[in-house]
């Protein structure tokens, strides 16, 4: 099988994963339902449960435990970026192809669906909790709960939002530590929990979950840099999103500051570190060999999308 075929695959079994944890449209809420089902079932890379899936089979993950995170940590990704596309935010009309949630269902109903999906991703993780049977499964349980909320809080993605807006209009000092501070945050957490989750859960030692934590973080930055890149340089046919999104809002980039070629090794480098990392883990007893994570790391690198 090719890697594309593999990879679509995957994209199909983590949809399938993630429907079977939506809500059914129904009640007096139904907009809301609707709100978050649409922004969650729009496509999407599924970048981050395919992670946490393959960073769980790396250490020898088995069972079902693995199936609320993947949802939960993609609803989590989806309703930052129904906030992220906010007038008040980005002000993006849209995202994977589609008009964006807030352009759809009016901003409040946008600021709501993504509260929704917030909790229901709490919700649907500690479903997890049903499933363990001993002391070990419990205290896996715990840890990938508080990565969980670490990752997505003020400690992380919603921190490096914080930082991303401050940096708009010269708000802030726009240096280099600003931005990784921002890049680290706003993306790379989340990639970490995916990765920190798949091995907690699959019973990884503190070290190998640290290391994770290390890979996630190239992994993150390398992606926000094509991102950042990709917002210069690609169409909104291909993209699926607007382009030109972050001149539009003075956004403080890899691309602004280091310009694009700089940017463009910038992910090599970090993508060649984290597959050299990934590499050497695989090889260590105990762990099983997962080709397919490394090509996905890979792919990457020059990812149009
Ligand atoms: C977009 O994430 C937001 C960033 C962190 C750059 P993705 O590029 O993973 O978005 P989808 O889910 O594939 O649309
Ligand atoms: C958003 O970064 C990261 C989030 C936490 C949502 P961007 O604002 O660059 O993401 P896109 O380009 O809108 O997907
Ligand atoms: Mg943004
Ligand atoms: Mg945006
Ligand atoms: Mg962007």
């Amino acid at each position: 099988m090719s890697f594309k075929e593999e990879l679509q695959n995957r994209v199909n079994h983590i949809e399938e994963v993630i429907s079977a944890f939506l809500p059914e449209e129904t009640g007096y809420q139904k907009t809301v339902l609707e709100a978050m089902n649409y922004s969650v079932m729009a496509g999407g890379k599924r970048l981050r449960p395919m992670l946490m899936e393959e960073c769980f089979k790396l250490f020898g993950g088995q069972g079902e435990i693995i199936k609320p995170f993947m949802a939960a940590l993609e609803m989590i990704h989806n309703y930052s970026l129904v906030h992220d596309d906010l007038p008040a935010m980005d002000n993006d009309e849209y995202r994977r192809g589609r008009k964006t949630t807030w352009t759809v269902y009016g901003d409040g109903m946008a600021v709501l669906a993504g509260d929704g999906l917030l909790n229901l991703a709490y919700e649907t993780a500690a479903k997890g909790f049903d499933m363990v049977k001993d002391a070990d499964g419990y205290r896996r349980m715990a840890g990938a709960m508080q990565i969980l909320g670490r990752k997505a809080g003020v400690y992380g993605m919603i921190g490096g939002q914080t930082a991303d807006i401050e940096a708009e209009d010269g708000k802030s000092l726009l240096t280099e530590e600003v931005l990784l501070f921002i890049h680290e945050n706003k993306t790379a957490a989340l990639i970490q929990a995916a990765m920190m989750i798949g091995a907690i859960l699959a019973g990884a030692g503190e070290e190998d979950v640290a290391l994770m934590e290390r890979v996630a973080y190239n992994i993150g930055i390398a992606f926000q840099i094509q991102d950042d890149i990709l917002d210069v340089t690609s169409t909104t046919e291909v993209l699926g999103k607007p382009v030109g999104s972050d001149e539009k809002n003075h956004k403080l980039t890899y691309v602004t500051l280091k310009g694009l070629d700089a940017s463009r090794c910038e992910v090599e480098r970090l993508s060649k570190e984290a597959m050299k990392i990934l590499a050497d883990l695989q090889r260590k007893e105990g762990n099983i060999a997962n080709a397919f994570l490394i090509e996905l790391v890979e792919s990457l690198i020059t990812r149009e999308k």
